[in-house]
């Protein structure tokens, strides 16, 4: 018995969806029984991401765009495709996400603003873009990523990524009150260090490993996974009266005074 822990009959759109916790999150969403619309930018990626899910799920819809979220005639195009085939939407997840680390003087122009326009401007324009679609759904929820970086503390990311993610948080709140009467409610997700490839530059540095590992109580970074199923929870009428929330996974780092 499910007792309600189900995406069945949930249409959703995944960004990012090719690697890390985006890949995750498609897996969790089909297991639960989601039809996912999932982008990413590299091609043969996504071509090989749909037919793997398609030959294992052949009874739900699978279907992945070729999409880069910074690009408006990109959104258009899977907007055009939503529109068209499901005509609402019941779940967006704002995942895609970009860093380059750097200290603050070195960043160019063009570096700065363009993790600005997929961290932050994206998920903003996605929602806009898909609000007529949601509100059709009359139950629909927006999950972002942001992450641990976004929230009060500093933990060496650079500063454009930690900027994005803050301002995601409080996007977050500020759609979650706006839109709580049309039946669309907003989450956001805030991942610790993650075992993606995202975060492999840092998880390959051997002093920086130990030094993230001995500052986290449960003495290990997230497996993708583990934050696949918070967004999939959000995602679920099983959180109906969750909306506005930041939900930390962090291993306990935020609440260890030590
Ligand atoms: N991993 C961590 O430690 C960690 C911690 C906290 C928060 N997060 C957040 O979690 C989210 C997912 O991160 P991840 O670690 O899973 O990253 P990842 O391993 O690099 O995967 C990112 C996914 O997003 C896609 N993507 C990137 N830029 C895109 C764009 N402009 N348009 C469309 N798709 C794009 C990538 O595919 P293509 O390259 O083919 O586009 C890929 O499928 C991000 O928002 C990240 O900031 C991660």
């Amino acid at each position: 018995m499910s007792f309600g822990w189900t995406l069945q009959n949930k249409k959703a759109l995944i960004t990012g969806g090719t690697k890390g916790i985006g890949k995750a999150t498609v897996a969790a969403f089909l297991q639960l029984g989601a039809s996912v619309v999932f982008t990413a930018r590299h091609a043969e990626e996504v071509t090989a991401a749909e037919a793997q899910w398609s030959s294992q799920y052949p009874e739900l819809q699978v279907k992945g765009i070729v999409a880069d979220v910074s690009l408006e005639s990109n959104r258009l195009h899977v907007y055009d495709w939503i529109a068209t085939h499901w005509q609402q939407l019941d779940v967006l997840v704002n995942n895609a996400g970009i860093n380059i680390r750097k200290k603050t003087p070195e960043y160019t122009r063009q570096e700065y603003e363009q993790i600005l326009a997929i961290n932050m401007l994206a998920p903003f324009e996605w929602a806009r873009l898909l609000y007529p679609l949601l509100k059709r759904s009359g139950k629909a929820a927006i999950v972002n990523v942001a992450s641990v970086a976004g929230s009060n503390i500093d933990i060496g990311t650079g500063s454009p990524y930690a900027m994005s993610k803050a301002a995601l948080i409080q996007q977050t709140r500020s759609l979650a009150v706006e839109w709580a009467k049309e039946g669309i409610r907003v989450n956001v997700v805030s991942p610790w260090y993650t075992n993606t490839p995202l975060a492999a530059p840092v998880l390959q540095n051997e002093a920086r490993i130990a030094h993230i590992l001995s500052r986290t109580p449960m003495g290990r970074i997230a497996q993708p996974e583990e934050i696949a199923a918070i967004i999939a929870f959000l995602a679920m009428d099983k959180s109906s009266y969750i909306t506005g929330q930041n939900i930390i996974a962090d291993g306990g780092l935020s609440i260890s005074g030590l």
